[in-house]
């Protein structure tokens, strides 16, 4: 699906992240499993990553990255949002959606608030699902969070996934604004293909496999050198879409914020479009996959570090599970994370 912004656009007004205390660095990792920090650098561009513990569920962290982005963009009150989405594929129950808590204790009861799972696509998923809600006028603001805590799916025994995922959130303000405005995201591209959802999955724990005797079964699972493959290549083919419905040239782009799954992916993606590789935003060495909560953590570090400065031209491609992938693209705008 390929959609062109119409009248009403999602303007980015707010901007915030929350990461767990806990740092859990390759060498943590290497006392107990068969991996070696060299590994682990050199095949995933990974050094460390964070463990949420007590206090710090998907909710806890979606609320502290809310927090800081209502506060970016200047908003407080039951009423500085219409809705909340929470794109999150490890919600803190099964049922009900998280996005209800997260916004009780912003302080936003009675608004819409609904999770969204499109693993690791999630946040270029949700921006869309606001954007629309605004182009829509069923809202004026929209808060969209992306948070996860893959690392409570990870079989600690499996060294092929337990280096990659870590824990965190992010999440932007957006408010209703003109489709040529700094800031306004569009148009974007969306995909899916279920076929290939058994690349990387947790089988039982759903309403198929409700109970399985193999406690591995309730794992994240990962076939990764094809999920490697897929990602590169449906990266590259939707980050073109929308260049080519934006009229942008690939030197257009100043900043890619491509889903931190693999430094080797961001690199070998924008090979493929024809990006230098000085455009690659990426936070992936002190953060890991941090799935939904990746493309807004990165946003936001960068943004913090001056890596991103307003004007610059960024592309945002994510790729996940499901398998999901999808692009969007803005101008930066003038904000500071919250
Ligand atoms: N430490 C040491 N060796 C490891 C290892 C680890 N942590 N994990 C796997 N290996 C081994 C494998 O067993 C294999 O050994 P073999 O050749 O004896 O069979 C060897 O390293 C190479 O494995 P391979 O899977 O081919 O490596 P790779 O270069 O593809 O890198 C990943 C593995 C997981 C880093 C890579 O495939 C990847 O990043 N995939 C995408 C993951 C991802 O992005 N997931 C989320 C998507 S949203």
């Amino acid at each position: 699906m390929s959609t062109q912004a119409p009248g009403r656009a999602a303007v980015l007004a707010g901007l915030g992240a929350s990461l767990p205390v806990k740092v859990l660095d390759n060498h943590e990792i290497t006392s107990r499993l068969d991996t070696s920090d060299e590994w682990i650098r050199t095949r995933t561009g990974i050094a460390e990553r964070r463990v949420s513990g007590p206090g710090e569920s998907t909710v806890d962290l979606a609320v502290a990255a809310g927090r800081r982005a209502l506060a970016s963009a200047g908003l407080a009150g039951s009423e500085a949002v219409d809705a909340v989405v929470l794109a999150t594929s490890t919600a803190d129950q099964l049922c009900p959606a998280s996005a209800p808590q997260v916004a009780s204790r912003l302080g936003l009861d009675g608004v819409a608030a609904f999770d969204l799972n499109a693993v690791c696509s999630g946040f270029v998923y949700a921006l869309a699902t606001g954007g629309g809600l605004i182009a829509g006028g069923v809202a004026r603001r929209v808060l969209v969070i992306g948070a996860d805590t893959f690392t409570s799916l990870v079989d600690p025994e499996d060294r092929t996934t337990v280096p990659i995922f870590g824990d965190g959130a992010g999440a932007v303000v957006l408010r209703a604004g003109l489709p040529d405005e700094p800031g306004a995201f569009g148009p974007f591209d969306l995909h899916s293909e279920g076929e290939l959802a058994e690349l990387l999955w947790v089988e039982a724990g759903g309403s198929k496999h409700r109970n399985s005797a193999d406690p591995r079964d309730h794992y994240l699972v990962m076939q990764g050198t094809a999920v490697f493959r897929h990602a590169c290549a449906r990266m590259a083919e939707s980050s073109r879409a929308v260049l080519e419905q934006a009229g942008w040239m690939v030197g257009d782009v100043d900043r890619f914020v491509g889903h931190q799954a693999n430094i080797r992916i961001l690199q070998s993606t924008a090979k493929q479009l024809g990006l230098p590789v000085d455009a690659v935003v990426a936070n992936i060495q002190r953060v890991g996959n941090t799935s939904a909560a990746s493309i807004p953590l990165a946003l936001a570090d960068a943004c913090a570090d001056g890596t991103l400065e307003s004007g610059h031209r960024v592309l945002l491609s994510a790729f996940g599970a499901g398998l999901t992938w999808g692009s969007t693209l803005l101008r930066w705008p003038d904000v500071v994370p919250g």
